[in-house]
């Protein structure tokens, strides 16, 4: 019971609230919000998250408005990778608890309307795994061919290394076996072999472990990598796209509606690959990794030129697929999918101290990045909750948390929630605070952050992202319509359309369709106060109606109707709205 959250039955949005429905489209209207078991709650006094600590608090998820989690791994791990160093598939690490207590969980989650999506690392385990352990003692024996092994070390060398702060090459000397073995992250982490038929149908077994457990998505990591060829940069390759339709198809057979969401931090061109086609899809949903940055880069540029650009580089996506989109999640803000010119500035603007930055990005927070401005956290929110997609919250962002740069890699943001001014910020009883998954944050300001405060503050961010949460609940079109940029009579000014399928236009009035739902988003991505004029085309400028009270974010942006039918918006600085056009049918 968290104090302020109201206890089962829930009262919120109860409507909606009574479980899981059947449909198979939840995806496209959810909010998803990314939760480390190990940072999350802690139940039993160990000073590891797990997973009662979780369902413990799902009340305060679902009382905050969020569709689904997803929990990155909680597998038995020498934890090198944050858990991505996987030792067994298929069971929990009992610092976690067991997997009794995982039933338990997707129980209680999806008896508050919850769904749970869980991390499917494909790609490579830890050399802890008996899968290595075995290929690098026996050769030939079955686990002989597992992984990628090579006389020497020349073999690929169009590829690319991903984390260049630890890695100076994408092969390793395994003295065991005498050979090298192939590995696009950590050198403890061995790529799998998918030209082995053995490996896919191992993993198949393994995500029919997860699938009958009642699990409703994978998120699949890293999976542009999964097949290698000599002359190519051993991304993308057409093997790897079989393995993700075939994944599908095994999904879609036995267990259909469980989505599956790529991780692929590639631009919009590549990554739309691996939505498939209609006819052999691959991926229900991508991150869109290119325009998080950009969100970013705009508020410090003060206009949308780049988020425009990208989008106007977004090719459309097949009829099943959807996009992913966040602001933040448990890596480094990834600045891969900018140009270099791009690169330096987000780093002199985003991250002045070297410490601040990993591998090709920024270990922060979004709070600390956006220097704790309210107008523009807000404002990054706004356009997440709009933009195409579906969005993706990370844990403690919503109590506007803090780094710690002083830890290793990219632990700085994945320290523990903070719940409550009590010991240990109410994340764990334990005793000594030296056993804590990861310290607390110190950082001044930002320590004392918690949800406690949060929620006995109405004025808290934490409410205003419930309030915006809501309305986007009140309009699934948010999730499932039409995107469109519109021209909003200045640069400075971010504005689309976001319109039903049966939207009302002409055409659909003249064949008897349903007017659709129809939402204009405007957002000033200027420090400065700017003023811009709509026009709504075929629709009704009279009928217009904002959606977001100041209290939802929406900072006093005015709107009245031109003469000549067109929308007048003044917004000021870091201002949005998003505003239902409600066409007058004669
Ligand atoms: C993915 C994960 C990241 C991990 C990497 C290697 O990119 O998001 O945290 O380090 O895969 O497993």
């Amino acid at each position: 019971m968290i104090p302020g959250i109201p206890a089962l039955p829930y009262s919120a949005h109860s409507s909606e609230r009574t479980g899981c429905t059947p449909d198979t489209e939840w995806f496209r209207t959810a909010v998803f919000y990314e939760v480390l078991l190990r940072a999350y709650a802690d139940s039993n006094g160990d000073g590891f998250g797990d997973f009662p600590g979780l369902s413990s608090r799902l009340d305060y998820l679902a009382w905050l408005g969020v569709d689904a989690i997803w929990i990155p791994p909680f597998y038995p791990s020498p934890l090198r990778d944050g858990g991505y160093d996987i030792a067994d598939y298929t069971a929990v690490d009992p610092r976690y608890g067991t997997l009794d207590d995982f039933d338990a969980l997707v129980e209680a989650a999806h008896a508050r309307g919850i769904r749970v999506v869980i991390d499917l690392v494909l790609n490579h385990t830890s050399d802890a795994h008996p899968w290595f352990q075995a290929s690098r003692t026996d050769p030939d024996g079955p686990y002989g061919n597992f992984y990628v092994w090579a006389d020497d070390d020349r073999g690929y060398d169009q590829t690319r290394i991903i984390f260049v702060d630890t890695e100076d090459s994408n092969w390793s000397f395994d003295e065991v076996r005498g050979q090298y073995y192939w590995h696009r992250f950590f050198s403890h982490q061995p790529d799998l072999n998918y030209d082995e038929p053995a490996v896919f149908e191992a993993v198949a077994d393994l995500i029919r472990f997860w699938a009958e457990r009642g699990v409703d998505g994978f998120r699949l990591d890293a999976i542009p990598y999964l097949i290698e060829r000599e002359g190519t940069n051993c991304e993308n390759l057409p093997g790897t796209h079989d393995i993700i339709a075939r994944i599908r198809a095994l999904l879609d057979a036995e267990y259909p509606g469980v989505i599956t969401i790529a991780e692929a931090n590639q631009m919009p061109e590549e990554v739309v690959e691996f939505f498939g086609t209609e006819e052999r899809p691959e991926c229900t949903m991508c991150f869109h990794f290119p325009i998080m940055p950009r969100i970013y880069l705009s508020l410090r540029e003060g206009s949308p030129r780049s988020i425009r650009q990208v989008l106007a580089e977004t090719p459309s996506i097949p009829a099943h697929g959807q996009w992913g989109t966040f602001l933040r999640n448990h890596d480094e803000l990834t600045l891969e999918m900018v140009s270099d010119e791009e690169r330096a500035l987000m780093y002199g603007w985003y991250a002045p101290e070297p410490r601040m930055r990993a591998n090709v990005g920024i270990r922060r927070r979004l709070a600390s990045l956006l220097g704790d401005s309210r107008a523009e956290i807000e404002l990054a929110h706004a356009l997440l909750l709009s933009l195409p997609g579906s969005p993706c919250l990370y844990y403690g962002d919503e109590v506007l948390m803090g780094e710690n740069i002083w830890l290793a890699d990219r632990d700085a943001v994945r320290t523990p929630m903070q719940w409550d001014s009590s010991a240990n910020m109410g994340f764990s009883a334990v005793s000594d605070a030296s056993r804590l998954s990861l310290p607390l944050i110190e950082a001044e300001g930002y320590a004392q952050r918690n949800v406690a405060d949060a929620l006995a503050d109405p004025a808290s961010f934490l409410h205003t992202l419930r309030g915006m949460l809501a309305v986007r609940r009140q309009h699934p079109v948010l999730g499932t319509g039409d995107f469109e940029l519109i021209d909003a009579g200045d640069e400075r000014i971010l504005a689309y359309l976001r319109r039903g399928k049966d939207s009302g236009t002409d055409a659909d009035a003249a064949a008897g369709r349903p007017a659709g739902e129809v939402l204009v988003c405007v957002a000033n991505l200027a420090d400065e106060a700017v003023a811009g004029r709509l026009s709504v085309g075929e629709w009704d400028a009279s009928a217009v109606r904002p959606l977001l009270s100041v209290g939802e974010g929406a900072r006093a942006v005015s709107s009245s109707l031109g003469e000549d039918g067109a929308l007048e918006i003044a917004l000021p600085a870091r201002g949005f709205q998003w505003f239902a056009v409600e066409r007058a049918l004669a």
